[in-house]
């Protein structure tokens, strides 16, 4: 069931298959999630426990994703079969659903930047920003915006892994960084940019606990790494070229760290500068998408170009993280056979629709749906990706990796960690954190 006659795809060049990797990772998780889940649990410690689990579970995880990639040449729905045997076919298709899952909400949002980002060119934005949010975020409005970003994505994946993928994240990564680090140098110079710093890196534990700072770290990692449902392990199905899998991850992983860290520094001292800080704790969205652009509005036109500025990055990044979601699908119907075309454009028109309720209807749902589909599931799948490569696939990961990685040091420590560590620590915080919090916000879609 491969492409049959025709050849499989591949990355024109390393730096191209990293690029597009960062681009993944690096989306609206960095801006939106990042600093915000930093604010209100845990400030410093939710950095440094975050930083621990990135390289204790992240990056291993990452690594395990790229072995398996690279060795199957094939969809993550085919290869875990190939290499697992029938029980591991489920997996595939779980990580299929979360891309269709994910993507449907996260073009919504993504498509609310469009509309900020038009609106902020034409000077157009209210100084009501938080009704111009509720006009903007539901409803019609939200619902074009929703369908320009999935065509958009549609067109670039369309194209393939090197003149569509390959292609816009080399364009758009490297403007995406100029972007954050200009923002980033202007915001430190901010009146209050000092007591935005502090709230976000605060020190306060207030009544947070231990477990739910566990828990948000590690769902936040998951999801801004791309990581429990195949995406980089897609990714890496298109390398051949042998180059060390284990620098690689540890690459992507800290660049996206340093975007999300660096978003934070931007985000805070506006929020703080501008005497803001009230409207954030409204909701996960309200920081960028209220309290922002209301402080810069207080700087009159000049601060139109900085709205516009700040979300044409989110933009970028929304968009190298969506073509992602939307390939995980595609590649699967591809190696059964279908033309990339149809198969883009076919699973493309589904998700626009299931889209439409996230769009159309209030925020509530769109959480929900992020809770079970972006933090459960991508742990679970995470979770179920490090019992297969620690238990059953370890010879064949190694020997894959070895290719690249020389360092039998390197490779030991990894295979202790995705076979002893990473799988317990999951089920822990599935168990105790991810499950009890996706059925509170079941029960809040709900009303019970
Ligand atoms: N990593 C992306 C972000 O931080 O916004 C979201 C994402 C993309 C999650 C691709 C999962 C994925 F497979």
């Amino acid at each position: 069931m491969t492409t049959g006659a025709t050849e499989r795809e591949q990355w024109g060049s390393r730096a191209g298959f990293i690029l597009a990797a960062v681009g993944s990772a690096v989306g609206l998780g960095n801006m939106w999630r990042f600093s915000y889940v930093s604010a209100q649990g845990g400030g410093i410690y939710f950095v440094a426990l975050y930083l621990i689990f990135v390289a204790m579970v992240g990056i291993p995880v990452m690594t395990s994703e790229f072995a398996i990639g690279r060795l199957a040449q094939q969809s993550p729905a085919q290869a875990l079969k190939r290499l697992g045997g029938d029980r591991w076919s489920p997996l595939g298709w779980l990580f299929v659903f979360c891309g269709f899952g994910i993507l449907s909400y996260y073009s919504v949002i993504a498509g609310w930047t469009i509309r900020y980002s038009v609106d902020a060119f034409r000077h157009a934005i209210p100084t009501d920003t938080a009704a111009y949010f509720g006009a903007v975020s539901t409803g019609s409005g939200a619902v074009v915006g929703h369908l320009l970003f999935m065509a958009i994505t549609i067109f670039i994946v369309l194209k393939g892994i090197h003149k569509g993928l390959e292609r816009a994240a080399i364009i758009m990564m490297p403007m995406l960084f100029l972007l954050i680090i200009a923002l980033a140098i202007w915001s430190s110079t901010l009146t209050n940019a000092g007591a935005g710093y502090g709230a976000y890196l605060n020190t306060d534990l207030g009544n947070i606990s231990f477990m739910s700072v566990v828990n948000n770290a590690v769902g936040q990692a998951f999801f801004s790494l791309s990581l429990g449902m195949g995406a980089l392990m897609t990714y890496a199905s298109y390398l051949r070229s042998k180059e060390n899998l284990g620098k690689e991850a540890t690459i992507v992983a800290m660049t996206d760290f340093g975007v999300a860290f660096t978003a934070g520094l931007i985000v805070f001292p506006i929020i703080y500068s501008f005497g803001i800080a009230d409207q954030v704790g409204m909701s996960m969205v309200g920081a960028l998408f209220i309290a922002l652009p209301a402080g810069l509005q207080l700087l009159g036109s000049s601060g139109d170009w900085i709205v516009l500025a700040f979300f044409i990055m989110l933009f970028f990044a929304a968009l190298t993280s969506a073509i992602s979601l939307l390939e995980v699908v595609v590649t699967a119907f591809i190696d059964h056979g279908m033309a990339r075309r149809t198969a883009a454009l076919g699973a493309g028109m589904l998700i626009v629709l299931a889209g439409i309720p996230s769009a159309v209807f209030n925020l509530n749902l769109l959480t929900a749906i992020d809770q079970i589909v972006g933090n459960f599931l991508l742990i679970l799948g995470g979770l179920l990706t490090a019992i297969l490569v620690g238990w059953k696939l370890l010879p064949q990961a190694d020997a894959e990796l070895a290719q690249g990685m020389s360092s039998k040091t390197a490779r030991k420590g990894w295979a202790l960690l995705i076979k002893y560590l990473i799988p317990p620590v999951l089920f822990v915080v599935l168990i105790l954190g991810v499950i009890p919090a996706t059925w509170t916000s079941i029960k809040t879609l709900f009303g019970i």
